[in-house]
Order: structure tokens, then C-alpha cells, then sequence
């Protein structure tokens, strides 16, 4: 197959993550006799810094156009503590996702066998975990209006929603339930807002249409509780957008480095797969990063243009090679193995189409030397 990728690598870590990302994307198209293109794309600080503009409308033109959208991550210190910078990285990424209408961000937490004790957590709390966050993107307080008063000594932010764009994903993660372990967890805060309640109502009547789904409501205080007590009594976990960011944020802890998780944003045009984690300027260009969680939205994009065998042989090199051990420093401090080397491991890994157990021993082994 041809498929076209717009890639935004965007600030700090990213073009060093992403850069692992196409190693194993070229390898599977490789392998699995596939051509990719690659449509590299400004997005960021990087873009201010060029254009003056976060999100160039080139950009928008390159998604628009490609079948899918590999992105790293955006932030740079040097905006965070100015609060009356008037353009931000970040506007960057949310204006792309509401001009792409991504609607839903989907954000796996699963688990590696090898690397509980890594979790900062006891490991009888977090065995088994294995849950998805569905985060509404394009809504809630993130996009409402906000603003000052004229002596600027008062702010606002308003948090809006209606039924459609409730609807919209909550179905979505319905679905999923359906397909996973057909339990669905409600994360609002009812008790105080009224959008919150809107969320429930609406989920409430849409609970009817999937009864065999076991539906449970959680105040968002009490789920940021939850999820760390029992995180693997929850499947897939529907919020808001910005209970969805912090959420997800939290339960990443669980698996022992926010460098392992991937996530999808789908909706109405092109989907976009990104890393859950930031920029992390303090670790940019030094190779340290982990580009695990880039690695795994690749595969994720493999996923959404249909290519599963391509996306599991992802996964599965990624699962073995975390098994053997080669991680970098965020999973084991004493560690001397860079991103690229990580990138460069499993990219080799794929090409060479290892079909059983003891060649993939051999192989791993003979492409230690290149580490
Ligand atoms: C995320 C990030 C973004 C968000 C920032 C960078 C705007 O934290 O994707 O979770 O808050 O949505
Ligand atoms: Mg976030």
C-alpha cells in the first residue's frame, strides 16, 4: 500500500522521538512491502520561531492531504513562565485539532509484564491493569471563551458542551467496551458543574442502548483516587477534555514512565497519533528519551489505515525488546541506551522478519555490538 504521513515533530524531544518512529515505520514498509511518504510539517515553538505562527496553514494543508498524522510534542520553557506571551506552542497543537475536528483522543494504559517494579506503585495493586482513557478534545474549557476583565484583576475560562459532541465520543467508547471488557467508567464532576450533569444525563440514556455494558460514575476527585488504588478494575474511562488531560496523566505513573504511553486523536478528517508525554526540554537533543511511547502511536497509525499485522509485529518487537532489558535511563537509571539505539534495535528487529524464538535471540544478541 501507498500511504502519505504528515509528520509534525514539533519542540524538545519530539524531532528525536519521532525520528525513531519513521526508523520503524521505514522498516515495516520494508518488511511488509509498503511505501510511505512523509510530509515533514512545522507545528510549535519551532514554527514561531520560523513563521511567527504555531500552526502555519501549510500544516493544516499537509494533515489535510496526508492519511494520517505522526506528531512528536510542542512546549518550550521559554513561553511557560510568561503569562502574556501572546503566542503559545500550544495554541499550535489545539488549533490543529479542532481544524482536524479529532474529536476523541484515545489513551491506552497497558501494562509490560517486565517493568511493574518499575511502576512506582505496589505491584498487587497494578497486575492486570489494562484500560483505555476516551478524552473529549475539541470541547469544554479548553475552547470556551476566555478572557479578562479591563483592569485585568479577573479571568475567565467557560466550560460549554451539548449532547452531539458528547454523544459523539461517548459511542465511541462504548464501542470499545464493547469490544473489551464491557465496563465503562463516567469521569465528571456532577455534584458541582453543569456540564458535568449534561455528561451524565446523556450518558445515563445513552447506557440503555448498550445493556450489556456495565456503566459506572465517578466524581473526578474520587477517579484521580481510583485509579492509582485499583487501577486495574477500570476498562475505558470517558471524560471531558480536561479531566481526560489529568486523568491521563495519572494513570501513565502506572505503567513506570509517561515515555511508554501512545494515543490516537480521531475524529472527523485525518487522525493524529502522538505520545502522551510533553516536550521534556530538559532531556532535548541529549538521545535520552524514550521513544517507546512514539514507537507504539505509530503502530497505532498503522492501526487506523487498516495495516494490523503490520501495527501488532510493532507491538510485539517493542514488548520483546523491553523484555531484554534495553530501555532507556526513564525505565532504569543505570541505563547507557539512547533513543536511537532503542529506534535502531527494533526497526532492525522488524526488517528481519524473525519467525521463531531463537533467532530473534540471535539477531538481538548480533545487533547488540551496534548499541
Ligand atoms: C496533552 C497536552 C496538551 C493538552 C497541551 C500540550 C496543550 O498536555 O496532549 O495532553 O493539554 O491537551
Ligand atoms: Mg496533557
Amino acid at each position: 500500500m501507498e500511504k502519505r504521513i504528515a509528520v509534525l515533530a514539533g519542540d524538545g524531544i519530539g524531532p528525536e522521538v519521532v525520528k525513531q518512529a519513521i526508523k520503524v515505520l521505514n522498516a515495516v514498509a520494508h518488511r511488509f512491502d509498503h511505501t510511505f511518504t512523509y510530509d515533514i510539517a512545522l507545528v510549535g515553538a519551532v514554527a514561531i520561531d520560523e513563521t511567527g505562527d504555531p500552526l502555519p496553514d501549510e500544516t493544516i494543508e499537509a494533515c489535510r492531504l496526508a492519511d494520517a498524522v505522526l506528531f512528536g510534542a510542542i512546549g518550550d520553557p521559554k513561553y511557560d513562565n510568561d503569562p502574556n506571551a501572546k503566542v503559545r506552542p500550544e495554541q499550535g497543537l489545539l488549533k490543529l485539532r479542532k481544524s482536524l475536528g479529532l474529536f476523541a483522543n484515545i489513551r491506552p494504559v497497558e501494562l509490560f509484564d517486565s517493568l511493574i517494579s518499575r511502576s512506582p506503585l505496589k505491584e498487587d495493586r497494578i497486575a492486570g491493569t489494562d484500560l483505555v482513557v476516551y478524552r473529549e478534545l475539541t470541547g469544554g474549557i479548553y475552547f470556551g471563551d476566555k478572557g479578562r476583565s479591563k483592569d485585568r484583576k479577573s479571568a475567565y475560562d467557560h466550560c460549554n458542551y451539548n449532547t452531539e459532541e458528547i454523544l459523539r465520543i461517548a459511542k465511541m467508547a462504548f464501542e470499545a467496551a464493547g469490544r473489551r471488557k464491557k465496563k465503562l467508567t463516567l469521569v465528571d464532576k456532577a455534584n458541582v458543574l453543569e456540564t458535568s450533569r449534561l455528561w451524565r444525563e446523556t450518558i445515563q440514556d445513552l447506557a440503555k442502548h448498550y445493556p450489556d455494558i456495565e456503566v459506572e460514575y465517578l466524581f473526578v476527585d474520587n477517579a484521580a483516587m481510583q485509579v492509582i488504588q485499583r487501577p486495574n478494575q477500570f476498562d475505558v474511562i470517558l471524560t471531558e477534555n480536561m479531566f481526560g488531560d489529568i486523568i491521563s496523566d495519572e494513570t501513565s505513573v502506572i505503567t513506570g514512565s509517561i515515555g511508554l504511553l501512545p494515543s490516537a486523536s480521531v475524529g472527523e478528517q485525518t487522525s493524529l497519533f502522538e505520545p502522551i508525554h510533553g516536550s521534556y526540554p530538559q532531556a532535548a537533543g541529549k538521545d535520552i528519551a524514550n521513544p517507546v511511547a512514539t514507537i507504539l502511536s505509530a503502530a497505532m497509525l498503522l492501526d487506523s489505515l487498516e495495516m494490523f499485522k503490520e501495527a501488532e509485529e510493532i507491538r510485539s518487537v517493542v514488548r520483546k525488546v523491553i523484555e531484554k532489558g534495553l530501555v532507556t535511563p526513564d525505565l532504569n537509571p543505570d541505563s547507557h541506551v539512547s533513543c536511537s539505539k532503542v529506534g535502531d534495535v527494533i526497526s532492525l528487529l522488524i526488517e528481519s522478519d524473525i519467525s521463531d524464538e531463537t533467532s530473534f535471540e540471535n539477531l538481538f544478541e548480533g545487533s547488540l555490538p551496534l548499541i
